[in-house]
């Protein structure tokens, strides 16, 4: 028998029906079409209604992927919702998801890692499954963004977009599965995106709600140097790992913050454009729900084959960011 790696057996995705395009932009702050799609790449999003929270969303796309695994969800013995913005402050969303699906077997327990969230996930339920502790595991990644979005702040709103998309793991001793993860962090950089107010440290207030303290706060320009150097640099550390070159991936899935990073990430590896995997028009950026949103298109569109080498790579606030190789 070989190896015991950790394997994606599934995956799903749901998100709001409900969308906003960028001429619904034009309307609320001072922008353009012109200028999110050259900017960002991003044509539209799709938005919560009044009502909607992010656990119905990461049900469904976890109850989509339960269904492909055939398996049963009292064997999932591991739930993980990598989100920051979660339905409330307590219980978990991974406990609320849990009781819905019935995993009534399973720890469960939220990843608040921004857009690296998925990858966090994934990386745990590579090991708890590895170490024999679960057999199977289901990570999903689920954001609504536009709760904390300022839509008076054309620098944020026009990027965010909300959705999840879940996997669900299991193990094989074949020659596939997950063969290299890197996750990091640097904190110092924590004030390039965040939410200042509502928690413990400015706990909420009438006054802080309408100072909009609760609301996302970006210095974009910077941080969009630091994703594409350490998208770059995480990326070629598990390829190295495992003993492979950039020019062996057939499907290169980077987190979506935003079109001009991705080309400039994949230019930093030298991969051919047809490798890159970008959704980024139709969801913007849903944070830790776009890895697994855009796997399960790719998935559905034919675009992973058996055998595959397939390259996840995410950014995020906390700073955050990682890496994960694995053969389909
Ligand atoms: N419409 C029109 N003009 C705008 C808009 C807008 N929506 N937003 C900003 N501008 C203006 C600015 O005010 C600025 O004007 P000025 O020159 O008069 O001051 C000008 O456009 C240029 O602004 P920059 O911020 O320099 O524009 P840039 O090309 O850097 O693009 C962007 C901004 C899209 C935010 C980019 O920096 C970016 O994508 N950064 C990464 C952000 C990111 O990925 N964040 C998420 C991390 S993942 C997570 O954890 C959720």
């Amino acid at each position: 028998m070989g190896e015991v790696r950790a394997e994606i057996l599934s995956t799903g995705r749901a998100y709001p029906e409900g969308i906003m395009t960028n001429a619904d932009l034009e309307k609320l702050v001072e922008t353009s079409d012109e200028w999110i799609t050259s900017r960002t790449g991003i044509k539209e999003r799709h938005r919560a209604a009044e009502g909607e929270y992010t656990s119905l969303f990461a049900v469904a796309a976890a109850r989509q992927a339960i269904e492909r695994a055939r398996i049963d969800p009292i064997d999932i013995g591991l739930v993980i919702c990598a989100t920051v913005t979660p339905d409330q402050i307590l219980p978990s969303t991974a406990c609320l998801i849990q009781a819905e699906l019935g995993c009534n077997k399973a720890a469960a327990f939220d990843i608040a890692a921004a857009c690296s969230g998925f990858l966090y996930g994934l990386t745990l339920a590579n090991q708890m499954i590895r170490s024999g502790l679960t057999r199977y595991a289901l990570v999903i990644g689920a954001e609504i963004l536009s709760r904390y979005v300022d839509f008076t702040d054309r620098s944020t709103c026009v990027l965010f977009g909300d959705g999840a998309g879940a996997a669900v793991l299991g193990p094989t001793d074949e020659d596939r599965g997950i063969l290299a993860t890197r996750i990091y962090s640097d904190g110092r950089f924590a004030e390039q995106l965040y939410s200042p107010g509502g928690g413990t440290r400015i706990p909420p207030t009438a006054e802080t709600l309408s100072g909009g303290l609760h609301y996302f706060k970006m210095k974009g320009n910077e941080l969009f140097k630091v994703a594409v150097r350490s998208m770059a640099d995480v990326s070629l550390e598990v390829l190295n790992e495992a003993g492979y070159k950039p020019d062996d991936v057939k499907l290169f899935i980077p987190h979506q913050a935003n079109q001009r990073i991705t080309e400039a990430v994949a230019s930093r590896l030298n991969v051919d454009d047809s490798i890159v995997y970008s959704n980024i028009a139709y969801h913007g950026n849903t944070s830790s729900a776009s890895i697994p949103i855009a796997l399960d298109e790719c998935i559905e569109k034919g675009k992973v084959q058996e055998g595959d080498l397939v390259l996840l790579a995410s950014f995020g606030g906390g700073v955050t960011w990682g890496g994960v190789l694995l053969k389909w």
